[in-house]
């Protein structure tokens, strides 16, 4: 596991512009559901963490959260409900402390304890709605419920009949203009699989829009310069110029950046080092960085690498099955790829999570920090040995 980085940059200001948003006040309207998307480990679940739900709470709202990769081999949909089951017993716990003071009937009228909310979401038991409907009663408050990786929900069934149970209890709680009861906010690190949850009419978001959720910026590079200079003497400080173009390097990811600052303090002797390596030999850097996308790449096999070239080479306009594509794959290869290999590299690709699926045949990088750095790092397409089977 990675350290725990000590540093955060708080970004409030866009934690209110979502919150109106969530609330139908200002130019952007998520009444329906704000669904952000950004690459991996660029800072979605710390901005839910640190940003978002302090301003909910500041609003009076009672948010909800849960990581859908927390735990890879639980049952999102099981995930979504128990988290929910959790918020109820704490607020049970509120509620019966308050019931003690005024006589338990009171309570039932309240119907607190009507529900077996020990299977919300089965057969038998509450539904999500119901559930959710309950929370809201009883923290007298309108739901934040924050599904962090929602796309994986999509991976199961009883994940994507989850997703429809929480649009059914989005639109059992809001009625009425103005009046909320539950705010969806998602997040996917893929936005490709995010897209599914809204695109067709058949998905359960259907007509909601899919947000780029924006990269850490200037200021975040301004306030890390601060925080790690106090640790240096006078002269030996990183100027932030330097940061902010390493940070573009490593597709603008904190602990990359943290792991090529660490090297040069350890390994080369301090910021002067680093900005000389940014001068002479950024590839050095952004290689170091990278390292883990590249050990994934030494495991592609030679149509899946002569894909992924191709993609990287002709985006925006490539198109998998073109005289273009295929000329630029035969480039790597030296023979030119079955339409069957075409395809299931890109499957494998996609399954890899390096490409994803803009739209019907195209597709894209999912990370655009990782096609600018594989193309740094291949100017010319690389000539692979003739191709095996696979
Ligand atoms: N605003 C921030 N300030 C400082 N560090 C951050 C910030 N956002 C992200 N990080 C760091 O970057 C790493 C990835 O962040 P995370 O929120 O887990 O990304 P994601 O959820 O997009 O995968 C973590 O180590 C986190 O501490
Ligand atoms: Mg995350």
């Amino acid at each position: 596991m990675e350290p725990a980085f000590p540093f955060v940059h708080r970004r409030t200001e866009l934690a209110r512009i979502y919150c109106d948003a969530l609330e139908g006040r200002g130019v952007l309207d998520f009444t329906s559901g704000l669904f952000l998307a950004a690459p991996r480990r660029t800072g979605k679940s710390t901005f839910l963490r640190e940003d978002l739900i302090p301003v909910m709470r500041e609003r009076g709202w009672e948010p909800v959260y849960v990581d859908l990769w927390s735990d890879r081999d639980r049952e999102p949909g099981e995930l979504i409900a128990g988290t929910i089951r959790k918020a109820l017993d704490q607020q049970d716990g509120v509620v019966l402390k308050a019931a003690k003071r005024i006589g338990l009937d009171r309570l039932n009228v309240m119907g607190t304890l009507s529900l077996d909310l020990s299977k919300i979401g089965q057969p038998g038991g509450a539904t999500l709605a119901d559930a959710l409907e309950q929370l809201r009663q009883q923290a007298g408050k309108p739901l934040a419920l924050l599904v962090d990786e929602a796309q994986h929900a999509l991976s199961t069934e009883g994940g994507t009949r989850t997703m429809f149970a929480l649009k059914a209890a989005r639109d059992r709680l809001n009625q009425g203009t103005g009046k909320f009861g539950l705010h969806l906010v998602m997040t996917g690190s893929n936005r490709d699989k995010l897209a599914h949850l809204v695109l067709r009419k058949s998905e359960p978001f259907y007509g909601a829009g899919i947000t780029r959720f924006p990269l850490l910026d200037r200021g975040f590079v301004e306030a890390y310069a601060q925080w790690l200079n106090r640790q240096f003497a006078q002269g030996m400080e990183f100027p932030v110029e330097v940061l902010e173009q390493a940070f573009d390097l490593v597709g603008r990811r904190p602990e990359m950046l943290k792991r090529i600052v660490g090297e040069a303090v350890s390994e080369f002797g301090g910021a002067a080092a680093l900005s000389a390596q940014l001068m002479e030999n950024a590839k050095e850097l952004q290689r170091r960085a990278w390292r883990d996308f590249e050990s994934l790449y030494n495991t592609l096999t030679d149509s899946q690498k002569a894909v992924l070239d191709g993609v990287a080479r002709l985006s925006p306009d490539y198109e998998p099955f073109s005289e273009e594509a295929h000329a630029a794959y035969q480039t790597l290869t030296g023979k030119r790829l079955a339409a069957s290999s075409v395809q299931s590299a890109l499957d494998a690709l996609r399954d890899k999570e390096l490409l994803w699926r803009a739209g019907r045949g195209t597709y894209a990088f999912e990370d655009d920090g990782l096609r600018a750095w594989y193309l740094e790092q291949h100017r010319d397409p690389p000539r692979l040995a003739p191709l095996d089977p696979d």
